[in-house]
């Protein structure tokens, strides 16, 4: 196998972390994950310079702007979700390396269903708008692209780092119902697994636009219900409309995921949802993630 550097951007994120332990672990791979402060990707210049001197083979851009602090600054939202991934890829395109941009599955509207590649765009949300703006920019400039749609993102582990999963167990401690939503739908993802496709992907070199997420769905009350299942736990969720969580974002109702371009690439899907949920609760409980 040939040597290969992987740029990591957001390098102090949830994703970021989980592709760092991923790649580090593959033989010939080294591993660059600077975080905001070294690697600004708004940075025009610096962007440039980082790639050119340090000659990633791929770059991998987790750094966004996440939803509610896009709502409430739409121009930062576009500054950081779709200036920086365009920063990027010109850096890519000029120095020949593939740009993975991280992009997000809730893209599109309220209808409860599976959206894939071929779905139109909704784009309900700043965060959406911005996040989709990025694609386009990635798509229109460099050839050598992935770009990951992801579900809902859980597996940062205990290491500090936000993560779903490690705050409703926290949350349940010493409580015997958790309120949760019983009308937002979506596909649970865990970051390990995203890292093991994403380098599926890459080693095939299938580049493309992929919808990745464990097959199936669920509302964010089963998903509780799931996580403290897992953990053994006996609170029970009370499915609640979601206006009893008020956010500025006008979130879509719908952001389960299926992948037509994975069966097309040949490359297998994730398994469902709640397989790799309960490996990483069990993972959480034991203290091992
Ligand atoms: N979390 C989810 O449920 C979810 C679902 C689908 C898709 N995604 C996507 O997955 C990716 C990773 O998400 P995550 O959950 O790992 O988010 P995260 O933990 O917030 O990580 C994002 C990182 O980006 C950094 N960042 C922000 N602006 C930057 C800039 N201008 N230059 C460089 N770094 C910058 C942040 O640094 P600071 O904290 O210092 O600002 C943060 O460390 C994002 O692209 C997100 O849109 C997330």
């Amino acid at each position: 196998m040939a040597e290969r550097t992987i740029l990591i951007t957001g390098g102090s994120g949830m994703l970021a972390g989980r592709l760092k332990a991923h790649f580090s672990s593959q033989p010939h791979t080294t591993v660059l994950t600077p975080g905001r402060a070294e690697l600004d990707i708004t940075d025009e210049d610096a962007v440039l310079a980082a790639v050119r001197d340090l000659a990633p083979t791929v770059v991998i851009n987790t750094a966004a702007l996440l939803v509610e602090p896009c709502e409430a600054d739409p121009r930062e939202a576009f500054r950081i979700n779709a200036w920086g991934p365009r920063n990027l890829a010109l850096a890519c395109a000029e120095n020949e390396a593939a740009l993975v941009q991280i992009s997000s599955g809730g893209l599109f509207g309220d209808e409860v269903r599976p959206y894939n590649e071929y779905d139109p765009v909704v784009l309900k949300t700043e965060y959406a708008r911005s996040k989709f703006a990025g694609e386009e920019q990635v798509r229109a400039i460099c050839p050598w692209h992935f770009i990951l749609r992801l579900g809902w993102l859980y597996g940062g582990g205990l290491d500090g780092r936000r993560d779903f999963v490690a705050a409703r167990l926290e949350e349940a401690k010493g409580k015997d119902v958790l309120e949760s939503a019983k009308d937002k739908f979506g596909s649970p993802v865990c970051a390990a697994d995203v890292a093991e496709l994403l380098d599926r992907l890459m080693e095939a070199g299938a580049f493309g636009l992929y919808h990745v997420a464990g097959a199936g769905g669920c509302s964010r009350a089963e998903y509780v219900a799931a996580i403290l299942a897992a953990a053994g736990l006996s609170a029970r969720v009370e499915p609640v409309d979601s206006s009893s969580f008020p956010r500025r974002a006008g979130v879509p109702a719908c952001e389960i995921l299926e992948s037509w371009n994975l069966g097309y690439a040949g490359i297998p899907g994730l398994p469902d949802w709640r397989e790799s949920l309960g490996a990483y609760v069990r993972h959480l409980v034991g203290g091992k993630a």
